[in-house]
């Protein structure tokens, strides 16, 4: 395992739109061990592969319950429910923080690193993170729905 450096907005990799992963081979779970290393180095409680500059819809959360750590590939937000605002904040965003509306439920699913296919319901933070995250695949930050800033250093 390895750490990897971690991008900063604004860099335009944030920006992208990640490509499936079309195999799990030797270097996805590289990744997913790295990106895991990574997100805990840096006191994070979730990673995208962008993150890390790598255009792969690949995720790691975990949000310090008792779901412990979760690696997504592929992962797809297959329904909502409710609501819920909650200050953010992103490894990829230094000094700022802020509100952002989220759904208060979400059921995603995901293959995990054996190519099965998982479905996760997640509720409060957990739900942020799988949003957060995910968002990070198709290029969106958080700063992009922010309600209110909460933070500008
Ligand atoms: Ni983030």
């Amino acid at each position: 395992m390895a750490l990897r450096q971690i991008i900063k907005e604004p860099d335009a990799f944030l920006r992208k739109t990640c490509r499936k992963v079309e195999k799990i081979d030797e270097r996805i779970l590289t990744l997913l061990d790295d990106m895991a290393e990574t997100m805990y180095a840096a006191d994070g409680v979730g990673l995208a592969a962008p993150q890390v500059g790598i255009l792969k819809r690949v995720v790691v959360i975990d949000v310090g319950d008792e779901s412990g750590l979760i690696e997504l590939i592929n992962p797809e937000i297959i329904s909502v429910k409710g609501e819920q605002i909650n200050d953010e904040g992103c490894l990829s965003v230094a000094g700022r923080r802020g509100t952002v509306k989220r759904p208060a439920k979400v059921v995603a699913r995901a293959l995990d690193r054996d190519g099965n296919l998982m479905e996760y319901t997640a509720r409060g933070l957990l739900a942020v993170a799988f949003c957060h995250e995910i968002d990070h695949l198709d290029g969106i930050l958080f700063i992009d729905k922010i309600v209110e800033e909460t933070e500008n250093a």
